[in-house]
């Protein structure tokens, strides 16, 4: 899937305005939200529930004894093909509920001799013969055992077959179910979704496979090792269109049951998981293109695509496919290339083979309404999905345990593509701030996990969607950017390829990877390792965290140790490698690149590391390794006073990085923190975008932290006196605000720019904004604001208004028909200072009339940014745990999401107290995928406590003294 749809990947930003005042608060969160981009891929975030079922507890005591106790299915059966034909009714039955109806013909090879069959099958009701949840057949002269007994296994999510005898060895059986099944508005497995067009409600049936969502469509052999052909069949209105990942080969209209339908016969698939089949019926429409014989279309609300909705995303979609053909080196593998927006999807987008599902806001893109940021999300989303067509799809991991090598290729491999669409937008440089540096946070911290598990740690479901995060996402992206780095890109796309057209179709685990990156070094004269790739890569896969590795420029010594970012956290989980890292370091001294340096044990020393004079080192250029760097006092001070005189000798990655690592470097108690503050003195001279962007971030969480002593005021003066240069240089190169910046960077950190100035005071900020949005209360068919400034326009008016201001925007969110436009008016309307209509909004996150079930969490994280709501969102999600979590919380992501939103400010021995009885107070309930991120929570929280008390009176007084 694509990564979680996360409320902001710049939430720091976001947080940094709140903090500073009401008009501050406004700004910084509606630049947040605008620039979530890239991110928020394809994973599911809800998993609600059938309020029917109990969440499962957890198996602590629980002993399997059977063979259907088991998560994992025998090694006894394979599939071969599944004939499948579904019917979703659109139109609601009698008593009022959506169905569908369905059958299954499977045939499936016996490998292991076996009296019994296990498939998965959860919330199906099942058609009986002769008493029986199925009929068994046997292929050609064989005849297959009568079934003696057949059940349902809840838990496990099993349909089992006990049979009177054995099925023999190698023969192949044939397996019919018939189904009915409930066309749910949950999200998962083959579901329904609502919307509203031209006043009549329409209905749309869709689905989500991964993970585990196959079986509440047809049962099935519901894991990714267990591929096959599937043949589908769709049964549907005559005014409706029929997709799924084949091409429809056939259509006949006919009668059944009564009922005029048309019935849609598919291409039969390639070999494939379930986890990746699609079917929708709806009565979108489309634009197309082909290339080569490919048939690409774009699918969408007929209204959207009339709007030219949807050409951005064709424009960019053959030249990604493209580019992967060739990064591959293995042409598309299927015969077409759907893609869809779907007004109610609860992952970013799914790369559902050939049928590839999207949010509306990551593949709809209006050249009039929609601002860069939204574009470069279609990008990259796009991009993401894409590249999972080989990575993933064509080849897929044995097993869900290695979804990080999945995850994280995409993750990487997106900003290539997206590159290869937009060459002039330089996104390659974002995988620092949007990957490497937001993981690097999670990573730090002693709670971390090793990207890599084994198999045997992951089984149940809410287990398997534990694994959609972050750390799989985008530490595997930087990790896999490293490898691609010390290896070279030439030879890294070489094993790639090699390995894509060996295991096509196939199944595989990482090291399957790592055995043809090998194998391309070998073939690759002049290519020079210190270990295998295999050996190397363990080193950051299987033990968790990142080094911090120190440069002594005074003797040459170079150290690496685990960096935690409380040093005094405590690792209980052992590494096999002692938390020693195999590091490749690439480096300049005095501006000249040098030959890339490999430290393989705790100490070394690299005579050529040792400089004096005016003479500085840097290390990691481009930031191309996964590990943080530290240098001795005089380095420091020579890296910055370079930075003060001639900041364009580094480059802009490491610009950035200097700030991150500082500050980090500061946090865990490595440097000082008057040190990391410093790195943002040369700022006043900065025009790029990410070293701010990389700084804001950073002094977000000084906001938080202080945003109610009184080192509050002496930071917005100082943080005024930086940005104010940055403000005018934007008012200079728009014309006083009337153009948009040309580089597609600069129109970020024009954002930036405005947000901060309105947040610090500066000049003439704050009559500006409300200037734009009281035009457009005035005349609310022209809205006078930029697509780009609309979020930090429509956030700061909210705040700055009342009950008017957020009435109209309330309003304007209900009319809207695109839905990046409905996105920043619901994070905008979170703005609001005044706590009725704060706890209203909230309240409205439970009415899917109001809100949108996929959109409530993340609008309650909306509130908790906002340094008022924070308090209100913190009780009401107290308050209404219990249906929170009955609702949300079962293997969802975006409910971690929430506990982190909510907990990031908490830096009290109250809060801690809070957060331990909240922890006490709904053990009976659990706390599902959230489990996790509380445990997290507590151990920031406590860090945070130290921090503050270790630190207040030096930053006071550095603030004090730098804002005279
Ligand atoms: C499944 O459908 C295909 C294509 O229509 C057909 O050739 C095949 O015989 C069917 N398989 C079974 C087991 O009925
Ligand atoms: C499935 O069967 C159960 C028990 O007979 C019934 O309560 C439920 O409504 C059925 N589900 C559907 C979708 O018809
Ligand atoms: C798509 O490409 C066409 C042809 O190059 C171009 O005219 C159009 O502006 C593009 N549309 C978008 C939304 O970028
Ligand atoms: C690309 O694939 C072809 C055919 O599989 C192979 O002969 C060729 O060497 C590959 N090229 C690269 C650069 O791997
Ligand atoms: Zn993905």
């Amino acid at each position: 899937m694509g990564k979680v749809y996360y409320v902001s990947k710049n939430v720091g930003l976001g947080l940094l305005v709140l903090a500073a005042s009401a008009l501050a608060t406004i700004i910084a969160l509606s630049i947040a939200y605008d620039k979530e981009r890239a991110k928020n891929r394809d994973k599911p975030e809800d998993g609600v529930t059938d309020n029917s079922s109990m969440p499962t507890p957890p198996t602590t005591s629980f002993t399997p004894k059977e063979p259907w106790d088991y998560y994992r299915l025998p090694d006894s059966l394979v599939p071969v093909s599944y004939n499948v034909t579904l019917w979703p009714r659109l139109q609601p039955s009698a008593d009022n509920m959506y169905i569908f109806t369905g059958s299954s013909v499977m045939l499936f090879r016996c490998v292991k001799e076996t009296d019994l069959i296990i498939i998965h099958s959860n919330k199906l009701n099942l058609t009986t013969f002769n008493g029986h949840l199925a009929k068994l057949s046997a292929l050609g002269e064989a005849t297959a055992p009568a079934i003696q007994k057949s059940w349902l296994v809840g838990k496990t999510e099993y349909l089992v077959l006990q049979l009177r005898s054995r099925l023999s060895l190698g023969v192949s059986y044939v397996l019919y179910i018939e189904f009915l099944g409930n066309l749910a508005d949950d999200l998962q497995g083959f579901y329904r979704s609502e919307y509203i067009e031209d006043g009549v409600k329409k209905v749309v049936a869709t689905s989500q496979m991964q993970a585990t969502y196959a079986r509440k469509t047809f049962p099935c052999f519901d894991e990714p090792a267990m591929k096959a052909i599937f043949n589908v069949k769709m049964i549907h209105g005559r005014d409706t269109v029929a997709l799924s990942n084949g091409r429809a080969i056939d259509t006949e209209d006919t009668v059944i049951d009564g009922v005029n339908v048309r019935v849609t016969t598919f291409e039969a698939t390639k070999k494939m998981s379930t986890y990746l089949l699609a079917f929708i019926v709806s009565d979108f429409s489309y634009i197309q293109s082909t290339q080569n014989d490919l048939l690409v279309r774009i699918w969408a609300r007929r209204k959207a695509i009339d709007d030219k909705q949807g050409d951005y995303a064709l424009n960019v979609t053959g030249p990604i496919l493209q580019f992967y053909e060739q990064y591959y080196n293995a042409t598309y593998p299927l015969s077409k290339s759907d893609q869809i927006a779907l007004p109610d999807f609860d992952a970013g987008a799914m790369e559902n083979w050939g049928l590839v599902t999207y949010r509306e806001t990551a593949l709809l893109f209006d050249p009039i309404m929609s601002s860069n940021g939204n574009k470069e999300r279609v990008t990259t989303i796009i991009a993401h999905e894409l590249a999972h067509m080989w990575f993933g799809n064509l080849v897929t991991m044995q097993w869900w345990n290695d979804l990080w090598l999945n995850e994280g290729f995409a993750s990487y491999v997106e900003y290539l593509g997206a590159d290869y669409a937009e060459p002039t937008w330089n996104i390659k440089d974002q995988i620092v701030l949007y990957d490497v540096h937001k993981v690097f946070a999670v990573d730090a911290l002693a709670s971390s996990h090793p990207l890599s598990r084994r198999e045997e740690e992951v089984n149940e479901p809410a287990q398997i969607s534990e694994m959609f995060n972050t750390i799989s996402y985008s530490k595997g992206a930087a990790v896999l950017r490293m490898l691609s780095e010390f290896l070279t890109e030439p030879v890294f796309a070489k094993g790639l390829s090699s390995y894509l057209n060996t295991f096509a179709f196939g199944n595989t685990v990482y090291t399957d990877l790592w055995n043809h990156l090998q194998q391309a070094v070998d073939s690759t004269p002049d290519m020079h390792i210190p270990h295998t790739v295999h050996d190397i890569m363990n080193r950051w896969t299987l033990q968790m965290g990142f080094p911090v590795v120190t440069i002594d420029t005074r003797t040459g010594s170079v150290t690496q140790k685990h960096f935690l970012l409380d040093p005094d956290s405590v690792v209980d989980r052992p590494s096999q490698f002692n938390y020693i890292w195999f590091v490749p370091i690439k480096w300049m001294k005095t501006g000249v690149e040098q030959q890339q340096y490999w430290l393989l044990q705790k100490t070394d020393t690299h005579g050529s590391m040792r400089v004096s004079g005016g003479d500085w080192v840097l290390a990691n250029t481009n930031m191309s390794g996964y590990f943080r760097v530290n240098y001795d006092p005089d380095n420091w001070d020579r890296l910055l006073s370079l930075l003060n005189t001639n900041h364009q000798a580094v480059s802009l990655i490491n610009r950035a990085q200097i700030i991150d690592d500082a500050f980090n470097l500061a946090r865990a108690k490595i440097i000082s923190t008057t040190l990391a503050l410093r790195t943002t003195k040369y700022l006043s001279k900065e025009r790029d975008y990410i070293p701010w962007e990389s700084a804001l971030r950073n002094l977000n969480y000084y906001i938080l932290m202080f945003d109610r002593t009184e080192v509050y005021g002496a930071l917005q003066t100082y943080l005024k006196k930086q940005i104010q240069p940055l403000f005018e240089h934007f008012q200079m190169i728009t014309a006083n605000w009337t153009k948009v910046p040309t580089g597609h960077t600069d129109q970020y950190n024009q954002i930036n720019a405005i947000g901060i100035a309105c947040s610090m005071g500066v000049e003439g900020c704050r009559v500006l904004i409300q200037s734009w949005y009281r035009q457009w209360m005035r005349n609310p068919h022209h809205n006078p604001i930029h697509p780009n400034l609309k979020n930090t326009v429509y956030c700061s008016a909210i705040a700055f208004g009342g009950v008017e201001e957020w009435d109209f925007a309330w309003k304007m969110f209900k009319n809207t028909t695109l839905a990046s436009e409905a996105s920043r008016l619901r994070a905008a309307m979170a703005c609001t200072k005044a706590p009725w209509l704060l706890n209203r909004y909230l309240e409205y996150t439970l009415d899917p009339t109001k809100i949108r079930k996929q959109d409530a969490t993340s609008t309650i994280q909306y509130v908790a940014r906002n340094v008022v709501g924070m308090p209100l969102a913190w009780n009401f999600v107290r308050a209404r745990w219990d249906y929170l979590f009955q609702q949300y919380g079962r293997g969802s992501f975006s409910f971690s999401n929430l506990v982190n939103g909510i907990t990031n400010r908490f830096s009290t021995e109250f809060e801690l107290q809070e957060l331990k009885k909240f922890k006490q107070d709904h053990l009976n309930v659990g706390f599902g995928s959230a489990t996790l991120a509380l445990e997290q929570a507590m151990e920031k929280t406590t860090a945070n406590i130290k921090w503050v008390t270790e630190n207040k009176a030096h930053v006071l007084k550095w603030f004090t003294e730098e804002s005279t």
